[in-house]
């Protein structure tokens, strides 16, 4: 069947979205494909009512992205990665500790001072003049009390969540985001059985084992009615080498901007060898924790010794600044 030119359209944007969403996660397009049409749905007003514009369970193993996706939707949507309302359920293990949430009944010891961490303003703040669609996180659902599971199970089924002084606030100008480990040690050890180094994935299987793995785990903890208000379970792959190998180019780019964006006329150029990339990549990366202590890698390693030298005056603006690895650590040199 021929495609309409509304249709045409709707696909460039979705690409658009998508594009700029591959950018910032790198290897997931499968997890964000899920996601776009539902950030479609709610920009072309089409989100259906009484329920939240879309709601998600992100799996998979730690340092794969889950976090990191909602962030760059917030930075696509709403031009910063912080427009996030984020509810770490850890905090709210035991019952008495949900008042946090959605404050204490009037009357109750402590009203006044528990002002509820989800509230419409809350949920309106995190919305931008560019768009008016929320995002939720609630990190680590499995560790919630089962009240709360219970009062998510309203927001899921009504876009409703009841405060304490019996106000209300509406979700469906939200999407929800639910972030658990549940499977995540069975996948480690299918991802890798005995932690060797370069014990990668095999790519073919994967997926579809670590889904079925994640989403077992899934039924043998919440009831049915929980999942079946979930719109996608989506199950994030462990990062490739190769996939590994462009975050680390492109946290380097960040540290570049960093620094031009910091330091203005005062600023030097990075020039960092494919050596220094490969032992950021051994130092920050691994099948077990993903890309997740990356960053720290590249605080350790680099921005801190340039930092140095900067604060002793050793580099000059716009100097050259290489560096290469050496003898197992990186060496910094200025090019003259
Ligand atoms: N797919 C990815 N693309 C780009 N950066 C990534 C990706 N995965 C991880 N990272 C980097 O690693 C950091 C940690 O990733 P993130 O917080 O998304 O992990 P997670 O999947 O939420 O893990 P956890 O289950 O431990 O919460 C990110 O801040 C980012 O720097
Ligand atoms: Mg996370």
């Amino acid at each position: 069947m021929p495609t309409t030119v509304r249709q045409r359209r709707s696909f460039q944007e979705q690409n658009e979205l998508l594009r700029q969403l591959n950018q910032r996660v790198v290897g997931q397009s499968r997890a964000l494909e899920q996601i776009v049409p539902y950030v479609q749905m709610f920009q072309a007003e089409l989100s259906p009512e009484g329920r939240p514009a879309g709601v998600f369970l992100l799996l998979g193993p730690t340092g794969t992205g889950k976090t990191r996706t909602v962030e760059a939707l917030a930075e696509v949507l709403h031009g910063s990665p912080r427009n996030v309302l984020k509810i770490d359920c850890g905090e709210f293990q035991m019952e008495h500790e949900v008042a946090k949430l959605i404050g204490a009944p009037p009357g109750y010891l402590g009203h006044r001072e528990t002002t509820p961490m989800l509230t419409q303003q809350k949920l309106g703040a995190v919305a931008s003049e560019r768009s008016g669609l929320a995002l939720v996180l609630f990190d680590e659902i499995e560790k919630a009390a089962p009240s709360m599971t219970r009062l998510l199970l309203g927001v899921l089924d009504k876009a409703v969540l009841r405060l304490g002084d019996n106000s209300t606030v509406n979700f469906e100008r939200a999407l929800i985001f639910l972030t658990s480990n549940l499977g995540a040690r069975e996948m480690r050890k299918e991802i890798a059985p005995d932690f060797g180094f370069e014990a990668m994935v095999p790519p073919q299987c994967a997926p579809a084992k670590l889904s079925a793995i994640g989403m077992g785990a899934v039924k043998r903890k919440f009831a049915p009615e929980f999942v079946n208000r979930i719109d996608a379970v989506i199950t994030y792959r462990p990062l490739e080498t190769a996939s590994l190998r462009r975050i680390v180019d492109q946290q380097i780019e960040e540290l570049e901007r960093h620094i031009e964006n910091r330091l203005e006329d005062r600023a030097f150029d990075l020039f960092v060898t494919d050596g220094a990339r490969e032992f950021l990549l051994r130092e920050g990366t691994s099948p077990e924790y993903g890309a997740r202590e990356l960053k720290r890698a590249i605080l350790r390693h680099l921005t801190q010794p340039l930092a140095a030298m900067v604060a002793e005056g050793k580099i000059m603006a716009g100097a050259t600044v290489k560096v290469e690895e050496d003898g197992g650590r990186l060496e910094i040199r200025i090019e003259d």
